[in-house]
C-alpha cells in the first residue's frame, strides 16, 4: 500500500536529530499541512510529522536553513519552494502493469468498446496522476497488443493517452519514456519485445508507443484545459492522499469529463463518493462504467 508519507520509528526521528537535521515542531508542521491541503489538496495527519521533517530536510540545506520557522516563512513568500515542497512531499510509487486485473479488464471489456468508437470518432484516455509513466505506457502496450498487426486500429483512428501529474519530475520521465532494466521486469516479454529496445542497460519505448502519449504538469485541482470528453480515465493511487471532500469533488469532475459509457479506474484501497456514485456504476474491481452510453 502506497501512501504519501509513511508512519516512522522513534529510532528514526533519532536518527534524524543524530544526523543533524532540524526538529519540525508542531507549529511548523501545521502551517505545512495547510498548504498542502490548500494547494494539492493532500491530507497530512499528524502521524507524518517524522517523514515530513526527513524529506524536506534536504530543502532547508539546499536553501542553508538551520530552522523549519526559518522553511515555513520561505514557503509563505516564495511560491517556487512552495511548489518544490509539494512535490518533494508526494510519493510517485509505481510500476508497470500495477493492479494487473484492471489492464484484463482493458483489454477484454474495455478495448473492443474503444475500437469501435475508434472507427467514429476520436479516443481519449487519461493517466490522472501518472507518476513517471509506467500506468500510462502500460495501458499504451495494451492498446497496441503485441504485434505490428493488432496496433493497426490505432494507426487508423485518432487515438490519444494523456498522462499528467502535479510533479514536474516524474512528467519529464514519462515524456521520455525510458525504464531501467529493473522497471521493466514487471512487462510481458511479448510486450516488451516489441513495444521497447534496448540502449545501454535502459529499455526505451518504440517511438509509436511513445506517439501516443502526451505528458503534461497538472495539479488535479487546477481548471483542466481538456476540451472533449474522455473515454478511459485511470486515476489510481493518488486519490487515499485525499480528504473525503477533496475525493468527492474530483470524482464528481471525472464523472463530468467521462463519455457515456465510459470507465474509471481507482486504485484498490480507494472507493468512489458523493454525486460519482449516482452517475457510476461497478463493473468490476475498483472499476466504474458511466451511466448512460449502452442499452
Ligand atoms: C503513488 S503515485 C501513483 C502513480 C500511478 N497512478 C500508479 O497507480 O501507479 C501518486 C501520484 O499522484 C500525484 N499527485 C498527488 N497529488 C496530486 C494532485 N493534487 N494533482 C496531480 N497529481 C497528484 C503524485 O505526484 C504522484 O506521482
Amino acid at each position: 500500500m502506497d501512501a504519501v508519507v509513511t508512519g516512522s520509528s522513534p529510532s528514526s526521528a533519532d536518527a534524524l536529530k543524530a544526523a543533524g537535521n532540524a526538529e519540525l515542531g508542531s507549529a511548523e508542521f501545521a502551517a505545512i499541512a495547510n498548504i498542502m491541503q490548500r494547494d494539492a489538496r493532500i491530507h497530512l495527519t499528524p502521524a507524518k510529522i517524522t517523514l515530513v521533517q526527513s524529506r524536506l530536510s534536504r530543502r532547508l540545506r539546499a536553501h542553508g536553513l538551520s530552522t523549519f520557522r526559518d522553511y515555513v516563512q520561505m514557503v509563505g513568500a516564495d511560491a517556487e519552494e512552495r511548489a518544490a515542497m509539494i512535490v518533494a512531499l508526494t510519493t510517485n510509487h509505481t510500476h508497470f502493469f500495477r493492479e494487473n486485473h484492471h489492464f484484463e479488464h482493458l483489454c477484454r471489456t474495455a478495448m473492443p468498446w474503444l475500437q469501435d468508437r475508434a472507427r467514429r470518432q476520436p479516443v481519449r484516455i487519461w493517466s490522472a496522476g501518472c507518476s513517471s509513466g509506467e500506468e500510462v505506457y502500460t495501458i499504451a502496450m495494451c492498446l497496441l497488443g503485441t504485434s505490428s498487426a493488432s496496433a493497426s486500429w490505432l494507426r487508423q483512428g485518432d487515438v490519444r493517452l494523456l498522462a499528467t501529474d502535479l510533479a514536474p519530475h516524474v512528467v519529464a520521465s514519462a515524456a521520455k519514456g525510458v525504464y531501467s532494466a529493473e522497471t521493466v521486469a514487471p512487462i510481458p516479454a511479448a510486450y516488451r519485445d516489441q513495444w521497447m529496445r534496448q540502449v545501454g542497460p535502459d529499455y526505451v519505448m518504440v517511438e509509436e508507443a511513445r506517439a501516443l502519449v502526451t505528458a503534461r504538469v497538472l495539479n488535479l485541482f487546477d481548471a483542466w484545459p481538456m476540451r472533449q470528453q474522455y473515454d478511459v480515465i485511470f486515476c489510481r493511487n493518488v486519490m487515499i492522499y485525499f480528504d473525503d471532500a477533496a475525493k468527492a469533488e474530483l470524482e464528481a469532475r471525472f464523472v463530468d469529463m467521462l463519455a457515456p459509457g465510459g470507465y474509471l479506474y481507482i486504485g484498490h484501497s480507494e472507493r468512489l463518493i458523493g454525486a460519482a456514485t449516482k452517475a457510476m456504476s461497478n463493473c468490476g474491481q475498483t472499476i466504474y462504467v458511466k451511466h448512460g452510453g449502452r442499452t
